[in-house]
């Protein structure tokens, strides 16, 4: 008889899932409802502070600049950063298109850049991009047994290495990248690392390793934050000599006719009305994990893992993707649903979930290349966060029970599948 496994923070503190009683919210590592506290931020501010930033010398204008400039320190410390090092953008993905941007400004043709086969598209397609454009060579670190193959890695890096395109939790397979070890190598070489934190920084405590790397970018909401802010955190050796990829107002010293003179700082990328509001509200959510603990965090999504690994073992047919080691993992797993050897494909998975009111994701997950390596080409994905309690799981076991028995299946324990 399984424990069963209480929430870190009460439904009763996100509205959303207050005001939905009968929801099993399974898909954390999509997007995370927000809790009250981060709403109030957000409300208070725009209720006493709103304002355009850095922009008007009258109070409230003035308040609002501080306000934002808070938000910008409350993130650099998080990270252990500096302040200047911190650029608002609008997510994980713009951050990254950001630094690639920045990239294209330094890569040659014949550059190499060593990427991992578990990126999501966010941290994929924009390296295609430069490689195109620039003549770079991109190059593969493959994933074995559900996890960054190191020894592939170690060997592929090589003095044409200029920078390595990491994720720091594989949004399909969970697991956790050795930071520490991928950073030493690359930075032996003289590499540049960007790490993928959209899955690790809400999930897991922050490295050293992650502060030492010379990107990172994450979304505000997969930390239970709001939509429409992300972050890019880049080393000031390299801001210090970068263009910025949205020119226009705010972000200019000097604007003769023919050519104008970037400020220096962040302002110089985060050209136009920057995302204030939102940038509040992601301050107000650091906090609120931070208050949580990071550690907990973690302790947590590894005691839903070991509790859903071992429900989902039971059903007749559940073939899992990815490391079965509940300690290199985050809250996030996959799987195929197998009936008569042949999988269910996860949109019928999901679409029946919903009926249970279990919602999961479905489909590639926007990392092809990753389940293209694994013959896959589509899986069902269940997440957890602060919320999710093992009575959720059990909402997602009987959402599964009914798909079986939708397909006509009776279940019966202890059939299962060898995971992928
Ligand atoms: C690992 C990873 N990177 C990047 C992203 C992109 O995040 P966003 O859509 O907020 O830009 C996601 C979103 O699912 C993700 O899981």
């Amino acid at each position: 008889m399984l424990k069963p496994i209480t929430s870190l923070i009460a439904r009763e503190q996100f509205p959303l899932l207050a005001s939905n009683h009968e929801l099993h919210y399974l898909d954390s590592a999509a997007t995370t409802p927000q809790p009250d506290v981060v709403l109030a931020a957000q409300a208070e501010f725009v209720r006493t502070s709103y304002g355009p930033v850095h922009r008007s010398v009258y109070d409230v204008g003035v308040a609002a600049t501080n306000a934002y400039e808070g938000a910008r320190h409350t993130v650099a410390q998080f990270l252990g950063a500096r302040d200047d090092e911190i650029i608002f953008t609008k997510n994980a993905t713009e951050a990254l298109n950001l630094a690639a941007w920045i990239e294209a400004g330094r890569l040659e043709a014949g550059d190499e850049i060593l990427i991992s086969g578990a990126e999501h598209h966010s941290n994929l397609l924009p390296w295609q991009r430069v490689a195109c454009r620039r003549g770079i060579v991109m190059k593969w670190i493959e994933v074995k047994d559900g996890a960054l193959d190191m020894a592939d890695y170690q060997q592929k890096v090589t003095a044409k290495t200029k920078l390595v395109a990491i994720t720091a939790a594989s949004n399909v397979l969970g697991s956790i990248t050795p930071l520490a070890q991928v950073v030493a190598i690359a930075h032996q070489v003289g590499a540049r690392v960007i790490v993928d934190a959209a899955q690790s920084v809400a999930r897991l405590p922050n490295s050293p390793a992650l502060c030492e790397a010379d990107y990172i970018a994450f979304s505000g909401h997969k930390m239970y934050g709001p939509t429409g802010i992300g972050v890019l955190r880049a080393k000031q050796n390299i801001l210090a000599h970068a263009e910025p990829l949205h020119v226009g107002g705010g972000m200019v010293a000097k604007t003769p006719r023919q050519a104008a003179m970037w400020l220096d700082g962040p302002a110089r990328f985060e050209g136009g009305t920057p995302p204030v509001v939102e940038a509040i509200g992601l301050a107000a959510a650091i906090s609120f994990v931070q208050e949580v603990g990071l550690a907990t965090i973690h302790m947590h999504e590894q005691s839903l893992n070991a509790y859903a690994f071992k429900k989902m073992s039971e059903l007749p047919g559940i073939r899992f993707v990815g490391t079965t080691d509940m300690n290199s993992r985050v809250g996030i797993m996959a799987w195929q649903t197998i009936v008569d050897d042949q999988p269910i494909h996860s949109h019928d998975v999901a679409t029946i979930a919903n009926t249970c009111g279990a919602a999961i994701r479905a489909g590639h997950h926007c990392a092809e290349p990753l389940l293209t390596a694994l013959g896959l080409t589509d899986v069902a994905r269940a997440s957890w966060g602060v919320y999710t309690t093992s009575q959720d799981v059990d909402g997602l076991i009987q959402a599964l029970a009914g798909v079986y028995s939708t397909f006509a299946l009776p279940i019966k324990k202890g059939a299962t599948v060898p995971s992928l």
